[in-house]
Parts: structure tokens; C-alpha cells; sequence
């Protein structure tokens, strides 16, 4: 019989220790944990819509209509009108030929992989990638080659060693850990110097990116289309839309070799009808709604300046994702703890997450706290 205390044990030794937190009210900005109330820093809910009424009503009603689960895998009889008007709207606000409704972001980038990968594939990728991408091509058939973290010398140095190969750029637009963003018109530059494809996960952009109204929030927002050749995109829905799923836009070919050949999802059961169509509601609020996306960045500007005020050292991030590098896995729970105590739920980013000694308090910045929250957040930091 295996045991693995062993491994276990080595874990907490280095203080790698995971442990989940069980939260007793709904996704908000205050949440209840162990009947205490705290505020919320440690959630990717950025336009706070997760427990948004209007959400609520549609999703209630669509039950009503469409029931609670799919019943089947999209390619048997899970794929709904719903999926298919959520997928030509994805179409449209990303500029692609067509999108694909995936049950994650997480099997959004293991699916795309599995689907396009072949032997004579390599896929570059950013050594801060996240780990879906990273793990995706670990399971395909495509050898990976992963290059500094956003040096792009180094990726144009190591691509253009690979003459007969099949190349793909795989990028976070958004890095989850520490909220940079990946520069698209370089990438797309050694895309098209080097005849590779350029994919792109936006799990942290897609609702949230915004450079004027005439676009739909996303990191593709910020370059003129003509100047970015971007083959593949992934946003998802359980970050900044609020509800729970992802999805893939690409050009027809790409979508088309997903349903044909892609095993997550093909062989999984998809998404509900009723979730779907609360999705869909939850993207026409975040076109529509000036007001949250201003008070999201509101927020960002704010926090950011009192930081900078009281010396607090954050990093460089301009998006909702705002980090304190502690390098000190124990001391980053620590400090965890501390915020609990002060009525704060953050959360600690440790190895394998980030690199080691890169271990930090990772703050998420959203539409629904009050300068009051903010200045309460800054009391603590100023403390540690
Ligand atoms: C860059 C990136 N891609 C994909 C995912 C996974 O998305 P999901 O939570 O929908 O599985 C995440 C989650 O944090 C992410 O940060």
C-alpha cells in the first residue's frame, strides 16, 4: 500500500501547505467566513457581478426555462441555442470568424493544445505562463520550449532555431500573479518573422481592458487590429463576467479542429443552458455599463496612490491585480493570518503558483469596494 505522509509531511516542512477557506455567503465584497465578516481582496469577481440582482433574476428565470444541468457533452445533445448565441456574440466582440464555449479556462487551454498539438510542433511559451497552458502542452504531443518571462529577445532567439518545426507562441495576456501584460504587437512581430502561430489567454483581461468605448473590454482593445495577427483567444466567464465557464475565438478552421479532434471537449459534459444564458446577460452589462468599469479603475488609481503615499511597495501593475512580494513562503501566511485578524481577506501566493522566493500577497482590486475598504486594506499594509 502507498502512503504519502511522506510527502505530505515535506510539503508543510517547507511551507508549501495548501489549505481552502469555506466561505458561508454569497461572492461579494464582504463575505462571511466562520460567521465573521471580512472585506474582499482575494477574489477575480473585478466588476463585482458574481452575486450581481440583475444576474440573479436572469439566471432564476432561465432555470425555469431550460432546467439545471445539460445532460450530455456538446457533440450529443449538451450544446444548446444558448451556446450557440453566446458563441456567435463572442465571435462578434472579439473580431474572429468564430468562438467555442468551453466548460473552463483551464480546459479552454488543455482543449485548444490537445486539438492543434502534433510531433512536429513546438510551443513557446512565457516562463510566467499559467499553468493550464503550461500543463496543456505537458499532456499533448508538442514539445515545449518556455523562454524568460516576458524577454522577448530571448523568445526570438530561441525560435528561430527551429527552421522545420510547426511553431506556436503561447502567451497569459494578463499575467495572473502579477497583473503585467504581455506586449502583443512584439509577439505578433516574431509571430510573423518566424511563420508561428500567436495564442493568446485573456482570462484576466476579458471584461476588464478597456481603451475606449467602442470596443469590447479586452487586451485585444489596446492595438489597432490590422497592426496584431492573433490566431487564437481565450477569455472566460468566472473572472470579471461574474459566472462560470470560458471560451476559445479563433479563425474556422481552428474552431472546427476543436470539435473535431479536441478530447476536453468533446468528452465532457457541457455547460448549462441557463448558465450560458446568464453569461450572455452578464457580457451585455459589461458592454453597456460605463459605470462599473470606471469605478474599477477608479479604484485601481486610488489604491495605487495611497500606496505610493505611505511607501508601500507594490508592484507595477496597472490592472486589477496588485501584489506585495514577500519572498518568505511562511511569512506570506503569516501576513495572510494578520489581514484576517484586521477583518481583510487576501490572499498568499506561494511556490509552485509563483517562483520560489517570489512568494506574495496578491490583492484583487474590484468595481464593489469602497475607498473606506481601501483605506482600511492600506492601514493594514502600512503595518507590515
Ligand atoms: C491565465 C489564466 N488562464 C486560465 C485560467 C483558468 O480559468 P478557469 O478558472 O475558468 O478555469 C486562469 C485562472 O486563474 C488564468 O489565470
Amino acid at each position: 500500500m502507498i502512503e504519502f505522509d511522506g510527502v505530505l509531511n515535506k510539503i508543510k516542512e517547507e511551507g508549501y501547505f495548501r489549505k481552502r477557506t469555506a466561505l458561508k455567503s454569497a461572492q461579494d465584497t464582504i463575505v462571511t467566513i466562520n460567521a465573521k465578516k471580512y472585506i474582499n481582496f482575494a477574489s477575480n469577481n473585478y466588476l463585482n457581478l458574481a452575486n450581481n440582482q440583475k444576474l440573479k433574476k436572469i439566471f432564476k428565470k432561465s432555470i425555469s426555462e431550460y432546467g439545471v444541468g445539460s445532460g450530455s457533452s456538446p457533440l450529443v445533445s449538451g450544446y444548446s441555442d444558448e451556446h450557440l448565441m453566446l458563441e456567435s456574440e463572442l465571435a462578434k466582440y472579439t473580431k474572429f470568424q468564430s468562438s467555442i464555449v468551453t466548460n473552463s479556462g483551464y480546459l479552454s487551454n488543455v482543449g485548444l493544445i490537445n486539438a492543434i498539438s502534433e510531433r512536429n510542433m513546438i510551443i513557446f511559451q512565457d516562463k510566467m505562463n499559467h499553468n493550464s497552458i503550461i500543463e496543456g502542452s505537458r499532456l499533448s504531443n508538442s514539445h515545449l520550449i518556455r523562454f524568460k518571462h516576458k524577454d522577448y529577445d530571448d523568445l526570438a532567439n530561441k525560435i528561430k532555431k527551429y527552421h522545420s518545426y510547426n511553431k506556436v507562441i503561447y502567451v497569459d495576456a494578463v499575467f495572473s500573479m502579477t497583473g503585467e501584460l504581455s506586449q502583443l504587437d512584439e509577439l505578433s512581430a516574431i509571430a510573423k518573422e518566424n511563420k508561428a502561430l500567436l495564442i493568446v489567454d485573456d482570462a484576466h483581461g476579458f471584461g476588464v481592458i478597456k481603451k475606449d468605448e467602442t470596443h469590447f473590454p479586452s487586451i485585444l482593445s489596446l492595438y489597432e487590429r490590422e497592426n496584431i495577427s492573433v490566431d487564437a483567444y481565450i477569455g472566460t466567464f468566472g473572472k470579471a463576467a461574474g459566472t462560470f465557464g470560458s471560451f476559445i475565438a479563433a479563425n474556422k478552421n481552428i474552431t472546427q479542429l476543436i470539435i473535431q479532434k479536441s478530447k476536453p471537449y468533446i468528452y465532457s459534459t457541457s455547460l448549462p443552458a441557463a448558465l450560458v444564458k446568464t453569461t450572455r446577460e452578464s457580457l451585455k452589462i459589461i458592454k453597456q455599463d460605463k459605470k462599473l468599469h470606471a469605478k474599477l479603475y477608479r479604484n485601481i488609481k486610488y489604491f495605487r496612490s495611497l500606496c505610493k503615499c505611505h511607501g508601500v511597495n507594490i508592484g507595477q501593475s496597472e490592472t486589477p491585480i496588485q501584489t506585495i512580494t514577500i519572498g518568505d513562503p511562511k511569512k506570506v501566511v503569516f501576513l495572510q493570518k494578520k489581514a484576517l485578524e484586521a477583518g481583510i481577506f487576501l490572499q498568499a501566493i506561494r511556490y509552485p503558483t509563483v517562483p520560489r522566493n517570489r512568494d506574495l500577497l496578491r490583492i484583487s482590486i474590484t468595481a464593489g469596494q469602497t475607498t473606506k475598504h481601501i483605506e482600511k486594506l492600506l492601514k493594514f499594509l502600512k503595518r507590515i
